[in-house]
């Protein structure tokens, strides 16, 4: 197994298989992808390598992101190319174009999907992604459901002064339709750190989730970053719809809360590792420096051995981001790892 040089074993690979995306959240931080790239993205058949060399060491879970993934002709086949080397694959999409697809992906061996729905108030909505397709993103939570994907995650990132005050909308709505709702912490898109913009908008979650830890009936946690998990039942006077509501029968909506801004429990936590659709290993979202090429390597005959080399050289270059000390000084810390 990979274990990091502060101990963190890396047992999921989160794969962006494309840059491009339908929609322009206004919050969009691109997945660690480079700005503009020259390079050709990954094809289908350097993705299976790539993955098989992930696999055999120990990799077990992956992930499917973009820009947005179902832009993808050949996602059905990546996905049944994929599946039978890691127990777990699941999906990161904006939901527009589930509803054809979900039943295909399904059979392909997708397990499992999480949508990009930060609202369900159309003008909202609209503000948020810029785009005006909520109905077929809530289709696409439709879709996915029948089609047996399960859990339904819906991914609602927290904005100050956007969907802010909609979470009590958001639970009713994921528990008419029997989906788990991530509430998620706003990080600062690329180059609005510091910006006012990200100031103005981003909401501290902790106060969110003192209240659902307070009204929980169960609360788990989840080993990858810590994340939280509360079952939570809905207020009285508010039905969960049509559907079954959470786990926990009607009446109850699973929350979890995903908190990654000045945590250093969540990055302690954190055992994962990107590939960008360009072929780089990328050992942390929240800096862009510490990239691994792989798709040079791969195009020019490397070995799976020299490939597995260039996993191990990422990881040795991961380091929690949040570590708990008073102030993040940027492009502090460890130096780069000794790598091939
Ligand atoms: N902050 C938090 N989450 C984000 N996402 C995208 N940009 C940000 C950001 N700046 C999340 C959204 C989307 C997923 C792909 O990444 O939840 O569903
Ligand atoms: Fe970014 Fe996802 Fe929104 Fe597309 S749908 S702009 S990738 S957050």
């Amino acid at each position: 197994m990979l274990r990091d040089p502060c101990g963190r074993p890396v047992t999921n690979l989160r794969v962006s298989v494309i840059r491009e995306c339908n929609q322009r959240c206004l919050y969009c931080h691109r997945e660690g992808e480079p700005a503009r790239t020259e390079r050709e993205r990954l094809s289908r058949e350097e993705l299976g390598r790539v993955a098989r060399v992930a696999a055999s060491l120990g990799i077990g879970k992956l992930k499917l992101t973009g820009g947005e993934p179902l832009l993808r002709r050949d996602l059905p086949g990546i996905i049944g190319d994929l599946a039978p080397l890691f127990g777990d694959v699941s999906l990161t999409t904006n939901g527009i174009l589930l509803p054809p697809l979900a039943a295909r992906l399904k059979e392909a061996g997708l397990g499992r999907v999480n949508i990009s729905l930060d609202s369900v108030d159309p003008a909202t909505y609209a503000r948020m992604t810029g785009s005006d397709r909520l109905a077929e993103a809530v289709e696409g939570v439709r879709a996915a459901r029948r089609a047996g994907l399960s859990p339904v995650k819906l991914n609602m990132v927290v904005i100050r002064g956007e969907n802010g005050s909609q979470i009590p909308q958001m639970m009713r709505f994921s528990a008419s339709e029997g989906a788990v709702l991530q509430l998620i912490e706003l990080e600062a898109p690329k180059g609005r750190l510091s910006g006012e913009w990200y100031s103005e908008h981003h909401t501290d979650l902790s106060d969110v989730e003192r209240e659902l830890a307070r009204r929980a009936v169960r609360t788990t946690t989840r080993r990858m970053h810590h994340r939280r998990k509360y079952v939570v039942p809905l207020r009285p006077g508010s039905p969960p719809g049509p559907g079954r509501g959470g786990k926990e029968g009607a009446g109850t909506v699973e929350i979890e809360i995903v908190r990654p801004v000045h945590n250093s429990e969540f990055c302690q936590n954190c055992n994962r590792l990107r590939l960008s659709s360009d072929g780089r290993l990328v050992p942390c979202l929240f800096r862009g420096d510490r990239g691994v090429d792989i798709a040079g390597p791969l195009r020019r005959g490397a070995t799976d051995g020299e490939l597995a080399g260039l996993f191990a050289c990422a990881v040795s270059r991961r380091e929690p981001y949040w570590t708990g000390a008073p102030a993040r000084v940027p492009g502090r810390g460890r130096g780069l790892g000794a790598c091939p």
